[in-house]
């Protein structure tokens, strides 16, 4: 058995005094030919090796670069030196892989965030990568046992669909036909019939619909998966593929849906201040570095933990869609045209107005609830006043839109008056519109973005250094 290693986390919570011990790891620096910084991604604190000097040939010396990997053997002692509690005095130290130094993207020095995304297999082996990849773990994990602990059946929807969920059309197709040589119809239009599917199918951009059928037999169910907008947003915020945590609950009002996702993001938030202290420490530091390079006024009033203990503690603010156009209007903001964006009543917010209304005016999480039916998707419940639906989106600091809800249109007459005016087709979602039919029940569900919910906690600015291979437009290397 080769693997007998102890994780360096584990390492660095002993006490020196016992036998030897096997760690194993990728070398961060060797300093005077005799510290070894090893690092095994159980935590951004290094293990200091120490080398007896005159014990180890010159030949192992040279290999022992930034980037090399190598097993240690030895007994563990207090340290002589300042930086750390404990060190590896090694009697073996074998190299697994070699490292060539000159080139190695990756030296010892602080690197741009821009120029590690170009190197994105390699990002793993930075302390930044390592708290932001490590608490995306920690929010995974966390989102089942929420779920999990309230009896929530975790459900599989599909990724191949033919349907388009939000109606939005903004779908990446699958299809195994010819681009050379496609099928067509004696009118010209390409033959599906001829199509893996035998229809026009495409990626998912949300699990809700088939979340939706089986709410209405386990009535609390939520998706957690890939989903893909082929939008073509060059934002911070948007990736063309992303994951998303769907819950779905069948006898939820608007009010219930909110409570829930409330609860959820505090949650998570509660999860990781308890369990991912040291990283978040981490990011904490690395975003008040990165704010001290901003010019006074853009730069945030609270640290990252300030920011998470925060949120984790007190009540979201709720107020509708009008309230919320009505206080961006009467804004000095707004009067002095400091925003890029006209807004009225009718118009989508635009994320510089989510924005204002978040870090600015409430300085907290703020769910919008009660939009115009116009610039929402058609399955969203029609409220009585005619012109807005039971939609909710959570809007945090920092990042705008988290999630984004709504108590579901139940009424089979009403859903379907709403579908074809929009012009989503009814014939083909039969099976949508049976849920309706057969024991239809008021029910309401939302999406988190998790990339957005792993920014939110981490402080990273940008999306991409979320998700460890981001898919955006014009990319999707590695
Ligand atoms: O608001 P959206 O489009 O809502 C839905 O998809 C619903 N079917 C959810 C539901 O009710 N079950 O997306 C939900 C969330 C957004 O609030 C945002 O956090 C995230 O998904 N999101 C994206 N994240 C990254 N990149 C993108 N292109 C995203 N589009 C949406
Ligand atoms: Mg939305």
């Amino acid at each position: 058995m080769f693997n007998q290693r102890i994780k360096i986390k584990e390492v660095l919570a002993m006490v020196p005094g016992q036998g030897e011990i096997t760690v194993m790891g990728w070398v961060r620096t060797l300093r005077n030919n005799q510290f070894i910084a090893l690092n095994d991604g159980s935590c951004n604190e290094n293990l200091q090796i120490v080398l007896e000097l005159g014990s180890f040939d010159e030949s192992l010396l040279k290999k022992l670069t930034t980037g090399s990997s190598l097993r240690a053997v030895g007994r563990l002692e207090d340290s002589q030196g300042k930086g750390q509690r404990i060190e590896l005095k090694a009697r073996t130290v074998e190299i697994l892989g070699g490292s060539d130094a000159e080139k190695f993207p990756l030296q010892p020095k602080k690197h741009s965030l821009e120029f590690l995304r170009e190197i994105a297999h390699l990002r793993f082996r930075t302390n930044t990568f390592g708290s932001v990849f490590r608490v995306r773990h920690a929010l995974s994990f966390a989102v089942h046992q929420f779920f999990h602990e309230r009896g929530f059946v975790y459900l599989h929807t599909p990724i191949i669909t033919a349907s388009d969920a939000e109606g939005a059309g903004e779908m990446f197709k699958v299809t195994t036909l010819s681009f050379d040589q496609t099928p067509r119809n004696e009118g010209g239009e390409v033959n599906f019939k001829e199509d893996f599917f035998g229809r026009p199918t495409n990626l998912t951009v949300s699990g809700q619909l088939e979340g939706e059928l089986a709410a209405m037999g386990f009535a609390e169910v939520y998706t957690f998966g890939p989903t893909f907008r082929a939008e073509n947003s060059n934002t911070t915020r948007h990736l063309a593929e992303f994951w998303m945590i769907e819950p779905e609950v069948a006898f939820n009002d608007l009010e219930d849906n909110m409570n829930l996702a409330e609860d959820f993001i505090r949650y998570l938030i509660s999860y990781v201040l308890e369990h991912n202290r040291t990283d978040l420490e981490f990011l904490d530091a690395r975003l008040a570095e990165e704010e001290k390079q901003k010019p006074q006024a853009e730069r945030s009033e609270t640290g990252l933990l300030e920011k998470l203990e925060s949120v984790a503690g007190q009540d979201f603010e709720r107020i509708s869609y009008t309230q919320a156009v009505e206080i961006i209007l009467q804004s000095p903001a707004f009067k002095k045209k400091k925003f890029k964006y006209d807004l009225a009543w009718g118009m989508d917010l635009q994320s510089e107005h989510e924005r204002w209304l978040v870090e600015k005016h409430f300085k907290k999480p703020v769910i919008v609830t009660d939009y115009p039916k116009e610039i929402k998707a058609f399955y969203m419940r029609q409220n009585p006043d005619g012109r807005t639906v039971a939609a909710m989106d959570i809007l945090a600091p920092g990042i705008g839109e988290i999630v984004g809800g709504s108590q579901r249109e139940e009424r089979l007459d009403m859903l379907e008056t709403r579908m074809r005016e929009m012009h989503i087709p009814v014939e083909q979602m039969w099976w949508y519109l049976d849920t309706r039919r057969y024991g239809t029940v008021p029910h309401a569900g939302f999406g988190l973005g998790f990339e957005r919910m792993v920014q939110f906690v981490t402080g990273m600015t940008n999306i991409r250094d979320v998700i460890p291979f981001p898919r955006t437009p014009k990319n999707a290397e590695f």
